[in-house]
């Protein structure tokens, strides 16, 4: 896969098999994202690798919220929902050092975003899956607790969940983009 087809072909899957993902390819992931373009060199990330039991106490708390703001669920929404969270074999916290000044927090920020990006784009180039999810889980208190961030210190950007599309998921197609006409501008 040459670059611009693996940036232009990537694209986020929502639900996973079991099928394990090779750890040489999750390493190759994360020297990819290390290479992400940083002003100062701040290195701004962190990557947090989330094993099965933590996994599993994410899930149930992921239930937790869905509790609160539905009301209680079905059998079929609590299957949906744990294949959701804990169904991925690999999910990796990406987060960001907390810089005092407000404009290199911003800059950082911008960092841990393209590590995030480079992490994914180096996982589909080896035919891996992903997705960056920002969801209500991945900002509660008691995530940070469990995989030991201060969040005083770091912020976590997002969860790369990453492994191969279950098969109802494996047709999934990249959602259009608005046409370069209506984002690009040019100016003498
Ligand atoms: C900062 C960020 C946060 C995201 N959070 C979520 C999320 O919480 N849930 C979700 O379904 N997708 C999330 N996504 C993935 C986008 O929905 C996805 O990239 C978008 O639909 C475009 O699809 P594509 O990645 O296949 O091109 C996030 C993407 C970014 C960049």
């Amino acid at each position: 896969m040459d670059t611009f087809e693996a940036l232009t072909s990537r694209t986020t899957i929502h639900r996973f098999s079991e099928e394990p993902v090779d750890e040489t390819s999750i390493d190759r992931a994360l020297e990819a994202a290390v290479a992400a373009p940083n002003h100062k060199l701040t290195n701004p990330w962190r990557f947090t690798r989330i094993g099965d039991e933590t996994q599993q106490s994410i899930t149930e708390l992921y239930l937790e919220l869905k509790r609160e703001s539905k009301g209680s669920l079905t059998d079929e929404q609590v299957r949906e929902y744990r294949q959701k969270i804990g169904g991925p074999p690999v999910v990796i916290a990406v987060s960001q050092v907390l810089d005092d000044d407000a404009f290199r927090r911003k800059e950082d920020y911008a960092a841990v975003a393209c590590a995030a990006q480079n992490l994914m784009l180096s996982l589909w180039n080896d035919g891996i899956s992903s997705k960056w999810s920002t969801g209500s889980v991945t900002r509660h208190q008691e995530t940070y607790h469990m995989l030991g961030i201060d969040a005083d210190r770091e912020e976590i950007v997002g969860f790369i969940f990453a492994g191969f599309p279950r098969d109802d998921h494996r047709d999934t197609q990249k959602p259009p983009r608005e046409p370069l006409e209506d984002v690009v501008r040019e100016v003498p």
